[in-house]
């Protein structure tokens, strides 16, 4: 009876200290196995990426951006599988002709991952670019295959391609220049975070309004745009790209392949940054059912949602070509204008050149009308004159 009872006592005791020991140790699993995994397969994703990254620039890494760094957070909600921009995958997409990129290069395609360990990062060259547009676009969109495949100049085709890689499953692209040094997750401000968000832009040319009937005079940069899968704003510009050059090869009476830059106006007009702000901005008026101009983001000092839109300040992506300006929201990426064909001065110029010289046409066709619709008049006039004449004069006889 007694060495039962001493028994049970002894039982008792035992599972009142391993039960709690048990229920510690499940706990510790439980928070920590995640994050272990996801760092885990980060790191070793990196380490394909960025083979030959010099152990010095590992000394410049802050221990705040270090790939083991929690996860990032990201808006108010507590889904653990939120993404760092509500809608946008945690992606960053870039290309370049193959992958033997310079040092330069991978460094900067480095700090992407370095900021935002979360984010997965794809790198197309020319040739699995060509397979990535035939495995998104074959079915949808055959037509966009074909002109993919058939525009002779590299510099068009990797504008388009640009477009399509954010268009078929969204993320961010940025060109083999532009670092980013904010975090994504700290991109959207607070009061967007809940929105949605169809596509981020910046401003690389922040112009004022330039009249009624004017085109756009500022400019978002393509360099480096974010989009949801399938943006509506994005199609707008892919449309626009493919209606413009078949255009040109029409005027030119030339199949595309033949196509050469000496037949183009420029390339930003044709898939570069102009086109994308011009297409963006006209998809966002008809969705809005108004105009949306330079009125509506010209000098912002903190990104501004409208409609569905982000604009970014001109400080954001493009702080170098805005001049560095200290009273906007911090600089998000830096480009890095190297490979390039002209700098960010010698753009800046020949943008602001371009557009006085559309004004003036504009302004001296304006002229033209008005000058024709008064000798209309004049004539119209003197016709009646003619006419009431005649009608005194057979009156009078
Ligand atoms: C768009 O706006 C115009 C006036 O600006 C209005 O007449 C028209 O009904 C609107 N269309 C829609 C679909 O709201």
């Amino acid at each position: 009876m007694l060495a039962s009872n001493l028994k049970s006592w002894r039982f008792l005791r035992f599972v009142a200290v391993v039960t709690p020991l048990c229920l510690l140790f499940f706990y510790i699993l439980h928070v920590n196995w995640e994050p272990l995994h996801r760092s885990l397969s980060i790191q070793s994703n990196q380490a394909q990426k960025t083979p030959s990254k010099p152990p010095s620039s590992q000394t410049d890494t802050t221990p705040a951006s270090a790939p083991s760094s929690s996860r990032p957070i990201s808006g108010h909600s507590n889904d653990p599988y939120r993404t760092a921009i509500l809608g946008i995958p945690d992606k960053v997409w870039q290309s370049a002709k193959t992958n033997q990129l310079e040092q330069n290069q991978r460094e900067w395609v480095y700090t992407w991952t370095e900021k935002n360990p979360y984010h997965r990062q794809e790198l197309l060259t020319d040739q699995s670019a060509e397979t990535f547009v035939r495995a998104k676009f074959a079915k949808t969109r055959p037509d966009i295959v074909e002109l993919y495949e058939s525009i002779p100049i590299p510099i068009l085709r990797a504008d388009l391609l640009r477009y399509l890689m954010v268009l078929a499953e969204g993320g961010i692209w940025s060109d083999l220049d532009a670092t980013c040094e904010t975090k994504v997750s700290e991109w959207v401000p607070e009061e967007y975070r809940d929105q949605e968000i169809d596509m981020i832009v910046g401003l690389e040319f922040d112009m004022q309004w330039f009249g009624e009937g004017s085109q756009v005079a500022s400019q978002f940069c393509n360099w480096v745009f974010a989009g949801k899968p399938s943006s509506r704003h994005l199609q707008s510009v892919v449309d626009a790209v493919a209606r413009t050059l078949r255009g040109i090869a029409a005027d030119n009476h030339v199949p595309m392949q033949q196509l050469t830059l000496e037949m183009l106006s420029d390339v930003v007009d044709v898939t570069g940054p102009k086109i994308m702000t011009i297409w963006v901005l006209n998809s966002l008026s008809e969705a809005l059912n108004r105009t949306v101009d330079d009125r509506d983001f010209h000098a912002i000092k903190q990104p501004k949602l409208i409609g569905d839109l982000l604009i970014m300040p001109g400080n954001s992506f493009a702080a170098l070509q805005n001049g560095n300006p200290t009273d906007q929201s911090p600089a998000l990426v830096s480009h890095h204008y190297w490979g390039s064909w002209k700098d960010a001065d010698a753009e800046a110029k020949e943008h602001k050149k371009k557009l006085k010289e559309e004004k003036e046409a504009e302004e001296k066709k304006k002229e033209e009308e008005k000058k024709k619709d008064e000798e209309e008049r004049k004539k119209a006039e003197e016709a009646k004159k003619q006419a009431e004449e005649a009608q005194e004069q057979s009156q009078g006889a």
